[in-house]
């Protein structure tokens, strides 16, 4: 059974097949072709934060691929008032196709595909966000030609993109250097296998970091769940932003590429955010792009 537990399950070669049949399928819907592959299927989606691009797309993802998504809010089932994953996970198993989860413990979403006999997709916790990660390889791909070769550079806290960026970056051959103040690196094995896989590096100096960078990376400062720690947050991450020094010092054709939402004038200054919407909002697009193609992976029969 194929899971999207986190990117560092999945190989380069079957990265790079889900990137491909993003494309094709990008390609037909803008041409008005559809392809039923999920027909009479099911999609739960279990979500206990909030979210905009990943609940819409995969909803519209199951409509365009013939599906049928539902979307449960933690808040209202069971699993809210404490009915175990285990439990959740044999019930839901017996109604649905597929789970997309988005929560906070990495080992939530792990139970989920031990405990079912369904497909299990990680739509974001605390410690991956394979599902934007993938989009943003296809975005990375789309504008520059190719994913390897390319340095990417992210700027800002060490957290869940910063984790799936490194593990998409490095087995899609690419370097990739972070930046980030002390005390708010990525997960440190994630660092150690970067380095032994590929050129990584992880500094807190921000323009060392975007020294001749192809592609410039950043997200929030203080993710959900991490609302408590916002205002301490803005001190500690103050510089930590791309603007117009860091696009000075990366490569002139650089492009910008921000997971979504942002914080203007935090992470990124509205004047960078701007110069590059169509890159970011593309990226946004792809979201829809990459996660039909992972639900074709997932639950479908090719
Ligand atoms: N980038 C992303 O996952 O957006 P949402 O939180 O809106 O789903
Ligand atoms: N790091 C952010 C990503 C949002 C898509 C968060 O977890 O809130």
């Amino acid at each position: 059974m194929k899971h999207l537990l986190k990117l560092m399950d999945w190989s380069a070669k079957e990265i790079n097949e889900v990137l491909n049949l993003a494309d094709q399928l990008k390609f037909e819907k803008k041409n008005g072709i559809t392809h039923h592959l999920l027909k009479g299927k099911t999609l739960g989606l279990i979500f206990s934060k909030s979210s905009t691009r990943t609940r819409v797309s995969f909803e519209v993802g199951m409509y365009d691929l013939g599906g049928q998504a539902l979307f449960l809010s933690s808040r209202d089932l069971q699993i809210g008032r404490g009915e175990p994953v285990q439990d959740t996970a044999r019930v839901l198993s017996r109604y649905l196709d597929g789970i997309m989860i988005r929560t906070f413990a990495q080992k939530e979403v792990e139970d989920l595909a031990t405990y079912g006999s369904i497909p299990i997709i990680n739509g974001l916790t605390d410690y991956c966000h394979p599902c934007q990660v993938l989009a943003d390889l296809m975005t990375i791909r789309e504008y520059k030609g190719a994913i390897a070769g390319n340095k990417l550079c992210y700027i800002g806290d060490g957290n869940n993109m910063t984790n799936s960026l490194i593990v998409g970056g490095i087995k899609m051959g690419m370097e990739v250097s972070v930046a980030c103040p002390k005390g708010y690196e990525p997960d440190a094995e994630l660092m150690a296998w970067a380095k032994e896989n590929g050129k990584f590096t992880c500094t807190d100096d921000v323009l060392e970091a975007a020294k001749g960078a192809d592609v410039l990376y950043t997200d929030v400062w203080a993710s959900m769940g991490q609302e408590s720690e916002a205002e301490e947050r803005k001190k500690i991450f103050k510089g930590y932003q791309i603007n117009s020094d860091v696009m000075k010092v990366a490569n002139d054709k650089a492009m910008v590429l921000h997971c979504l939402p942002a914080h203007r004038e935090e992470e990124i200054t509205s004047e960078v955010f701007e110069a590059h919407a169509n890159e970011i909002f593309d990226e946004a697009e792809n979201r829809l792009h990459a996660q039909k193609a992972v639900l074709v992976k997932c639950l479908g029969t090719k």
